[in-house]
């Protein structure tokens, strides 16, 4: 698979070297352009040149940017500007560590929160090292005996051995409520019939572990803490819908959940749970791009090509990964399932508040007290969830809005925090729970600022195949640049008919959620906008 190969030969030199890169599209018979094409989608592979022995990357994205990453990445920049080529800092998107911002990687090792002056000596302490790559900090599992001994793979036994017939599942899950915990929120008992309706053959069932939405982690905790709870969902989707093969696309930053993923597939391997008739299970890792999570792309990277989204309708469920019916979901949804079919749908549902359905992994960053994921009930509000779970805002600051979804979502202001953070209330309120990323922000912060830091991810994120998410990211990202500049105001009409464009026409979620941020800001804090315009900040936190 080329994107095997691909982490292979950078594994290698530390870089694509193009002799390597000619020397297997000769022996592949894959010309060299169509390489070369995939390799420069992926921010990952370096064609530029070898790394620095010692390589920085400080994260931009919005909580870490909230939590000063700018100005720690400047001062490393700064510092580490006399260190002759040795030393390389750069800013990337977000890492999957947003309850530890700042973070950063340094060699690929996740660090975090960190300061410029913790950084510097971690860095002078890495020069001298032998190897350029560390080993992946060690994360506790629930091993497989551990996890059996509380029920573990009992469902997938009862659903291989049919004792637990595959009408039975898919009603259970419909009963459930369950719904889609990767931004889309589809009900999940109807997707699986779905994909059991098709008469194409083979079948197959991916589970989505991109995760790169800036403010979102939860799908790593669930894969470094309890591997086996995915895996027995994903096995237990593959037998209902008859699948040939099973893959996990993770991201490579995950180290510490691909190293428990890999110990908890070995134990499954030796336990026999993996032999016949259990499905080929394959990991592919992936190399650094946030629309590879969209589904269609995904498939599109696992099929080794740059992971650019498809026009859909068709969707998955009929033409999917190698053109064939594909079940696709989420981390979280899968981890739920085999819960679901022990405990019964009325458990599940009862999990729920406010008439929701059920619980949510939430990943909560930004200014609060207590950073980190946390297991709730779906359905209640975004200030219980700060102010029961996150302790409070930090230092006692007072809210300002609140993300309920990650950057994509779009935010609540404060007077809306009270919506119960569920799929349909956050649609009603013009936000969207998306995967759960909850973003608080405090007051004090610009909301200009805030704008201009999600296009600059959008317009980075943007894979460039359709002119609207294209052009349309980078012209609102250059309208709100040239604000904070000192440059002409913005006109709301404008931004409406950009957004409108870009949400009507763009080919995938992407582009249709990049102007959203921008569109909230506009209509909860005009004055913000309009000072800026006059070349002030109202907050003060620009001058800061
Ligand atoms: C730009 C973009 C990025 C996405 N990233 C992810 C992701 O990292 N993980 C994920 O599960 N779903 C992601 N999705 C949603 C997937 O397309 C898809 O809806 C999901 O994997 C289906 O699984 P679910 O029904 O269990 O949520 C993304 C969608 C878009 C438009
Ligand atoms: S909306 Fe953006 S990310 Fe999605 S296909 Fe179009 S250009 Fe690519
Ligand atoms: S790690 Fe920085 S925003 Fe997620």
């Amino acid at each position: 698979m080329l994107l095997d190969v691909l982490h292979t030969l950078q594994g290698r030199r530390g870089h694509l070297v193009r002799a390597d890169l000619e020397a297997f599209s000769h022996r592949a018979r894959v010309p060299l352009a169509t390489l070369h094409g995939a390799a420069s989608f992926y921010s990952n592979f370096r064609l530029d040149g070898p790394a620095s022995p010692v390589a920085v990357k400080v994260c931009r994205s919005l909580t870490c940017h909230l939590n000063g990453s700018r100005q720690l990445l400047k001062t490393l920049q700064e510092r580490c500007a006399t260190e002759g080529g040795e030393v390389e800092v750069s800013g990337c998107q977000c890492l999957g560590l947003c309850e530890r911002a700042p973070a950063v990687t340094l060699n690929g090792l996740p660090l975090g929160p960190v300061t410029a002056e913790e950084l510097l000596a971690q860095i002078a302490e890495r020069r001298g090292a032998r190897t350029r790559r560390p080993a992946p900090p060690r994360v506790p599992y629930t091993s497989l005996a551990r996890y059996r001994k509380a029920g573990g793979y009992d469902a997938l036994e009862l659903v291989r051995k049919g004792e637990l017939d595959l009408a039975a599942v898919v009603s259970t899950l419909k009963a459930s409520g369950l719904r889609g915990m990767g931004g889309a929120g589809f009900p999940t008992g109807t997707k699986w019939e779905f994909v059991i309706k098709e008469p194409s053959q083979p079948k197959y069932v991916v589970c989505n572990a991109d995760e790169g939405e800036p403010g979102t982690f939860k799908d790593r905790a669930f894969l470094e803490l309890s591997p086996h709870e995915v895996l027995e969902g994903l096995l237990i989707a593959a037998a209902v819908i008859g699948a040939k093969e099973a893959v996990l696309y993770i991201r490579e930053e995950y180290l510490s959940a691909r190293a428990n993923l890999q110990k908890a597939i070995g134990e499954l391997r030796r336990s026999g749970l993996l032999s016949a008739p259990g499905p080929q299970l394959r990991v592919v890792v992936g190399a650094g791009s946030y629309v590879c999570g969209e589904e269609t792309a995904l498939f599109e990277s696992i099929e080794g090509k740059r992971g650019e989204p498809r026009i859909k309708p068709p969707y998955p469920a009929s033409i999917g990964l190698w053109g064939k019916p594909t079940l696709i979901q989420n981390v979280e949804t899968l981890a739920r399932i085999p819960e679901i079919l022990r405990r019964g749908a009325e458990w599940y549902r009862s999990q729920g508040r406010n008439g929701a359905a059920g619980l949510k992994r939430f990943a909560l960053s930004g200014h609060v007290a207590k950073p980190g994921w946390y297991d709730a009930p779906l359905g209640l509000s975004g200030e219980e969830l700060v102010s029961q779970y996150g302790g409070g805002m930090r230092d006692g600051h007072a809210l300002k809005a609140l993300f309920p979804g990650g950057v994509a979502s779009g935010f609540l202001a404060k007077a809306q925090v009270s919506t119960p953070l569920d799929f349909d209330p956050l649609v009603k309120a013009g936000a969207m729970l998306g995967s759960g990323g909850v973003i608080a922000v405090e007051e004090g912060t610009c909301a200009v600022d805030l704008v201009e830091n999600c296009l600059e991810f959008f317009a980075h994120e943007s894979c460039g195949k359709c002119t609207p998410c294209r052009v349309g990211s980078e012209k609102l990202l250059r309208m709100v640049q040239a604000l904070r500049a000192g440059g002409p105001s913005i006109d709301p009409g404008t931004v409406e008919e950009l957004a409108t464009t870009m949400i009507e026409t763009s080919i995938c979620g992407l582009g249709m959620t990049a102007p959203v941020a921008l569109r909230h800001a506009l209509q909860h804090f005009p004055e913000e906008f309009e000072a800026h315009a006059q070349g002030r900040c109202l907050t003060g936190w620009c001058a800061r």
